[in-house]
């Protein structure tokens, strides 16, 4: 079967990582007849200059249309004046909503080489791996009312609304369970009961839905807050958090920070299983920006979208062993000393981004 992929690289430095996933994909290709078929397309500033919009109607079907869509970043200085409706990240929000993304996968993992460095201690990230599942489609971001309004005596108000309803905890709580299956089989659940009207549903439905399809994971529960401090205390009590869009936005930036660069830092967003097919939409980006300090340098580091690709592989084609391979890759070329500027300290040997690609790609084919 045909694995249809589109590229979308967007701004800054997205084109320059890009290009390194574009040099395993052709690998691939040639060598292992992995039969992966590329588009490219237009988001963000780029797309913006092309034809006014943060992502076109054709671009969008081409996103809609594929297996899965590969995402740099986007943005940058150029775009800081433009239209609120047209700006850069107007082409991402799309691509979520229209895609119905509901499950945003941060996965933290420490590599071994860049443990030392890491600005905790050494034992409480070597060896890290663990996944946050945040909600992305709904909660306090979305729900109505949401309005700042004028209360006439020299005071406003602002006002945001935390909505949930059951379908969407039982369906990101089912991704969560379905992707502890697949690791180590335990679900952590946060959310403020204790506070919250939305967290004591979010606390019920998940447990119902554990108790009815899933029973055979180990489900806990934490309050968010006290998440926080154990995700910074001893972060490898977890393996798969779940938890709301506000909460799990927070929770997956202080994660990312236990484990070194921005650079590093991969992700995905998943929609619901087409019923007919198992297959579902997916979208997979790096969590950094489109870095316009450095852009067009050669120095971005590629492993953060690299390693969305390998996501990619994993969740999208269930190619779990070119997967495994592929983060294997990564781990191994950073053993080796190798390090783009980001990163880097004492002893260890700097490459552009190019460099790095090429010696993943080539460690990825000795492996
Ligand atoms: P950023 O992630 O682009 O950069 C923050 C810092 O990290 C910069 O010093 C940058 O050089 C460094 N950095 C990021 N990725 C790196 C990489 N792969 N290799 C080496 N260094 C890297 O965030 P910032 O500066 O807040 O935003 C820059 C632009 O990116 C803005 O226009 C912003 O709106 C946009 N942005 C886009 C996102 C997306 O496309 N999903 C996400 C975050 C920001
Ligand atoms: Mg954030």
């Amino acid at each position: 079967a045909t694995k249809k992929l589109l590229l979308l690289p967007g701004d800054g430095i997205g084109p320059e990582a890009m290009a390194e996933v574009a040099k395993l994909i052709d690998m691939m290709n040639t060598e292992l007849g992995a039969g992966f078929e590329t588009e490219e397309g237009l988001v963000g500033g780029s797309a913006y200059d092309a034809h006014g919009q943060a992502i076109s109607d054709a671009d969008m079907a081409k996103a809609l249309a594929a297996d899965a869509v590969l995402f740099g970043a986007v943005g940058g200085p150029k775009w800081d004046g433009i239209p609120y409706e047209v700006r850069p990240e107007a082409g991402l929000l799309r691509l979520r909503k229209e895609m119905e993304l509901f499950a945003n996968l941060r996965p933290a993992i420490c590599y071994p080489a860049l443990a030392a460095s890491s600005s905790l201690k050494q034992e409480v990230v070597e060896g890290l791996d663990i996944l946050i599942i945040r909600e992305l489609t709904g909660g306090v971001y979305f729900g109505e009312p949401k309005e700042i309004i004028d209360l006439g005596n020299g005071q406003k108000r602002g006002i945001d609304t935390q909505v949930y309803d059951t379908f969407e905890i039982e369906r990101i709580s089912g991704v969560a369970f379905e992707l502890a299956r697949t690791r180590r089989n335990k679900v952590c659940s946060m959310e403020k009961r204790n506070v919250m009207k939305s967290g004591v549903l979010w606390n019920e439905v998940v447990t119902a839905t554990h108790k009815e399809r899933y029973s055979d994971v180990e489900l806990t529960h934490m309050l968010a807050d006290a998440g926080g401090m154990q995700l910074v205390r001893w972060p490898k009590q977890f393996d798969v958090i779940v938890t709301d869009n506000l909460f799990g936005d927070m929770l997956s930036d202080v994660a990312a920070m236990l484990t070194g660069s921005l650079g590093m830092l991969p992700s995905a967003s998943l929609g619901a299983p087409d019923p007919k097919t198992g297959s579902r939409k997916a979208l997979y980006e790096p969590v950094h920006g489109s870095a316009p300090d450095i852009a067009g340098q050669g120095i971005a580091n590629p492993i953060a979208m690299i390693a969305s690709f390998a996501m990619c592989l994993r969740y999208s084609f269930n190619m779990v062993e070119e997967a495994d391979r592929l983060e294997k890759a990564i781990s191994a070329v950073l053993d080796e000393g190798c390090r783009t500027r980001d990163v880097m300290s004492e002893g260890m040997t700097e490459l552009g981004t190019g460099a790095m690609g090429d010696a993943i790609v080539e460690k990825f084919r000795s492996l």
